[in-house]
This record gives structure tokens, C-alpha cells and sequence, in this order.
């Protein structure tokens, strides 16, 4: 049991470990140990560098990829046990999530109106005022309905695909929204527009995002809580202010280091050395060896030792 019902989601120790290769075996631990808690109404920004295992936490929460050890929690209720299709579809209705490629999310076959059919047959929703609300949820973020409406999936851009998956959700008034590398293929005029309005609704309607993105800055704008993930290892959590105004770890100190400013050009001389991250976390762990993961103050934790 989640100790606490209070959360939305509870992750704990949730570990993936793939296996490759048809000659040789190969294992991959793509997430190790890693816990988390997710309140409603908090949107939560996941940064770590590419291969870090953003992805697969988001696909084990939506049920994609089985935990190799670990649980989740959706409201006390193990995920892993809700396997019948209609306790299934119930958790479909309230977690969803929106991935790097738009483009695999839609039939192509079928029209966006047909899409949006099938939604409501399928979850059984009032259809008195379906017309009214579709409209109503794609003029939400910034979508004509006359001119998308009546279009195949592959005549719509990324962005406008990304932003058709967020008005789904806004439909569909989900609990928690994974949304992965989600405004890549905004551009910045459309980006600011569709944050203001996840934010927004994430106050309104009390719905959780875990936001996972690259961008320091933006994950600063607009998360409540950062989780900084460096292979597969959790290694700070907490207020996104506290960990920005006073990051321990030293994968989380190096990021902040290398963000560009602006105004700043960039110092092309500079050596750029990713073995030195690498050398200097080992250090840190065996500074700080058998301390674990420490809250060094209220709502701010660090991993000090992998052991
Ligand atoms: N199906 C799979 N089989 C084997 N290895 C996998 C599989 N999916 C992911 N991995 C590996 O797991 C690790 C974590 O991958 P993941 O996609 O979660 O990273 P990420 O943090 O989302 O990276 P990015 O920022 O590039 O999207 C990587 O080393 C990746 O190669
Ligand atoms: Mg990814």
C-alpha cells in the first residue's frame, strides 16, 4: 500500500533492466531504484541527459513496459495487478501519455473527427454535449475545429498532432499527463501559449504532469518539482527553486553550469569533458559512501552513495 493516499502516484524502487542481443546477451539497466510521489495539481519536470531512463519511467507508469522490480501506486492501487480490460480502460481514462512521436499515437486511416468518436463511444462519455466540448477543448489550445476536424492525421503537423493529444486529455480530464519532450515541436510563440495552458489547467482541474524535457530552463518555468535523473539513478529530487538555487549533486551542478545564457556567447575554447562527469560522481559516492538518499532540507533530496 501506498503510505500515503494523499499522492496521486507513488513510484517505489521502480527498476527496468532490458535485455539485448541474440549471440550475446546484453543487459541494460535503464532505471534503477528510483522513487518519487506525485501530489495532484504538481507538475513535476524529469531532466537527465539522452539514454537516462526519462522515457521508460513514463512507459512503466502507462502500463508499456513491465517494471523489472519496483511498484507503482495509482491511488493505493498496485498498477501491475490491474490487468482485466475494463479496470484497464478506467486507468486509461485518467493516465495518459504524450510521446516524442506524435505521429504513432493516431490511426492513420481515420479522421480526426472519427478519432474523437471513438473516444466517447468508447469511455462512454455524455454525447448530448460532445460537439460543444470538442470545440470547446481545441479552440483551448489554439486549434480551429473546422480545419482540423475533417483532416487525416499525416495532413497535420507534429505540433498540431501534439496539441490534439493535450485537448484529448483536457476532454478526457485525466489525473495525470506524462508528457514527454512534449513542446520540441512547438515553436516558441505556440510553446509559451500551450504551457500557460497545461499550467493553468493542472490548477483548475487538479491534474499532475510529469514533464520530461532536455531544457533546464523551461523545466524551471514551469515545474513545482524537478527530478534530476543521471543512468538510471534518481540522484536529486525536490522544490524546483531549492534544487536550482542550491544543486548538490554533481551531475546537477554540471547542468546548470552548461546552460547558455543569454547574452553569452558561447566559449567555443572551453573543454568540454564528459569523462569528468563521469569521474567525478564516482568520487562523490565514495566521499559520501553509505549514506544513500538524503533530504538536506525540507523538500530537497540528494543521492550522496550509489551503495
Ligand atoms: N526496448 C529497449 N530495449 C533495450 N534497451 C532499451 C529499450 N528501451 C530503452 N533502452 C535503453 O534504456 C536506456 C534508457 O532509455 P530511455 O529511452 O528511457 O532514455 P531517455 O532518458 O528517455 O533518453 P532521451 O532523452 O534520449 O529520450 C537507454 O540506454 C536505452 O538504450
Ligand atoms: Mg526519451
Amino acid at each position: 500500500m501506498a503510505e500515503n493516499d494523499k499522492y496521486i502516484m507513488s513510484i517505489k524502487n521502480l527498476t527496468k533492466v532490458f535485455k539485448s542481443g541474440i549471440f550475446k546477451v546484453e543487459y541494460t539497466v535503464a532505471v534503477k531504484d528510483v522513487s518519487f510521489d506525485i501530489k495532484p495539481g504538481t507538475v513535476l519536470s524529469l531532466i537527465g541527459e539522452s539514454g537516462s531512463g526519462k522515457t521508460t519511467i513514463g512507459k512503466m507508469i502507462l502500463k508499456l513496459l513491465k517494471p523489472s522490480d519496483g511498484h507503482i501506486y495509482y491511488k493505493d492501487r498496485d498498477i501491475a495487478g490491474i490487468d482485466d480490460k475494463k479496470e484497464l480502460k478506467e486507468y486509461y481514462k485518467k493516465v495518459q501519455g504524450i510521446f516524442q512521436d506524435p505521429f504513432a499515437t493516431f490511426n492513420p486511416l481515420y479522421r480526426i473527427d472519427r478519432v474523437f468518436d471513438m473516444l466517447y463511444n468508447s469511455f462512454a462519455y455524455d454525447k448530448s454535449n460532445q460537439e460543444k466540448r470538442i470545440n470547446q477543448v481545441l479552440n483551448d489550445v489554439n486549434l480551429n475545429p473546422d480545419r482540423i476536424l475533417g483532416k487525416f492525421p499525416h495532413q497535420l503537423s507534429g505540433g498540431q498532432l501534439q496539441r490534439l493529444l493535450i485537448a484529448r486529455a483536457l476532454l478526457m480530464d485525466v489525473d495525470l499527463l506524462i508528457a514527454d519532450e512534449l513542446i520540441s515541436m512547438l515553436d516558441a510563440s505556440t510553446r509559451i501559449g500551450v504551457l500557460n495552458l497545461l499550467l493553468e489547467l493542472c490548477k483548475k482541474n487538479g491534474m499532475s504532469v510529469i514533464f520530461i524535457t532536455h531544457d533546464l530552463n523551461l523545466g524551471y518555468y514551469i515545474s513545482d518539482e524537478s527530478l534530476i535523473m543521471y543512468k538510471g539513478r534518481l540522484v536529486e529530487r525536490g522544490n524546483t527553486k531549492k534544487i536550482y538555487e542550491n544543486p548538490v549533486h554533481p551531475y546537477t551542478q554540471m547542468l546548470f553550469e552548461s546552460v547558455p545564457e543569454i547574452g553569452n556567447r558561447w566559449d567555443a575554447t572551453k573543454e568540454f569533458l564528459p569523462e569528468k562527469i563521469i569521474d567525478d560522481v564516482e568520487d562523490f559516492y565514495k566521499d559520501n559512501a553509505g549514506k544513500g538518499f538524503v533530504e538536506i532540507e525540507k523538500g530537497h533530496s540528494v543521492l550522496f552513495s550509489n551503495k
